[in-house]
């Protein structure tokens, strides 16, 4: 059969996705927005053949760790089972994403499988259905098939939850400066800290109506171009999210000493006049909202605190393309 390769980029979200509603579907309990960027991202190569006697699954053109493994098997079975084929994949993916530093590799991963391993096994699905299958590997994988900003709506089953795009042309100036404070896979992935989360924290009922409270007001500020107050919405979920961590029994901690002097610097920044607005993940990185004008302002502040970081300009991305192998 034919390969097809898929390229998906990465999001971040603006509004966080941080629990599941329904475990195995991935039904999350809020609605979330995100941002995909342009600088992040996968390109994936599936091809169905009947020669081969198993999966055989690489990434950066090394094997995966068997877990990993075992979850891109499952998710080929899906794809299997709705094409109606029992005929074993070869899968090379390139991540251009630092992986598992709370980047959300899993995002553009997933959304490159899904596109690449559908158009191989020569399913012909809409990007709403991709947006399904993709968020079947990874929840946040359902927002990456989309480019611009874009909202993954909660939803009640397999059909409602799904991404649309708010804004695929992102015409005005935002960017996320991604500060690397490690590019270390972390201790808790983000399905055991939601799982973590959902179960130990004693605010968690909160976070999920405060929320789903916040969906409306961003999206007015992405109509509005309204950096300012974009960024505050996001800051505010973000640390939402992970004060859920904070007070879970027991406590688990993603950002260390480091993200929270560059938090406590972008405090700063913002008393001196600039639009700039924290948002962190399940990791330790910071990433900075903020408008291009202000990058050298930024970093140079950033470097008198913390000379050696790693500073990435992540500007708004596109959504999935799909392609044949050798067309
Ligand atoms: O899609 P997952 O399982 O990698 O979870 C993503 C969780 C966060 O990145 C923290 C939030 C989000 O909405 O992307």
């Amino acid at each position: 059969m034919v390969a097809f390769t898929a390229r998906a980029h990465t999001n971040i979200a603006l509004l966080k996705y941080w629990g599941k509603a329904d475990q195995k579907l991935i039904i999350p309990t809020t609605t979330s927005i995100s941002l995909t960027l342009n600088e992040f991202y996968t390109e994936t190569t599936v091809e169905f053949n009947d020669d081969l006697a198993n999966d055989q699954i690489t990434l950066d053109h090394q094997p995966l760790k068997a877990k990993d493994q075992k979850k891109i098997i499952n998710f080929l079975d899906l794809i299997r089972a709705q094409a109606n084929i029992n005929t074993y994949a070869k899968v090379e993916s390139f991540n251009h994403v630092p992986t598992a530093a709370g980047l959300a590799s899993s995002a553009s991963a997933f959304a490159a499988l899904a596109g690449a391993s559908a158009a191989a096994a020569g399913l012909d699905l809409t990007p709403a259905d991709l947006s399904r299958l993709a968020r079947q590997g990874s929840g946040s994988a359902s927002r990456s098939i989309f480019g611009g900003f874009v909202q993954w709506d909660r939803g009640t089953d397999h059909q409602t939850s799904v991404a649309h795009p708010l804004q695929e042309q992102v015409d005005w100036p935002i960017q996320l400066l991604t500060v690397i404070v490690s590019d270390q896979p972390k201790k808790i992935n983000s399905r055991g800290g939601m799982q973590n989360a959902m179960q130990n924290s004693p605010f968690y009922q909160s976070w999920v109506e405060r929320s789903n409270a916040l969906v409306k007001p961003m999206q007015t500020a992405i109509n509005q171009h309204d950096l300012a107050t974009l960024g505050k919405i996001a800051e505010q979920n973000a640390l939402e999210m992970h004060a859920q961590n904070m007070v879970a029994n027991p406590p688990f901690f993603y950002l260390t000493d480091i993200s929270w002097k560059i938090i406590n610097l972008v405090q700063e920044l913002r008393e001196n006049g600039l639009k700039v607005y924290a948002t962190m993940d399940a990791g330790p990185n910071v990433k900075i909202i903020s408008h291009p004008d202000d990058t050298e302002k930024i970093e140079d502040a950033l470097h008198t605190i913390l000379p050696e970081i790693t500073i990435q300009v992540a500007t708004p991305g596109p959504g999935l393309k799909i392609w044949q192998n050798g067309a």
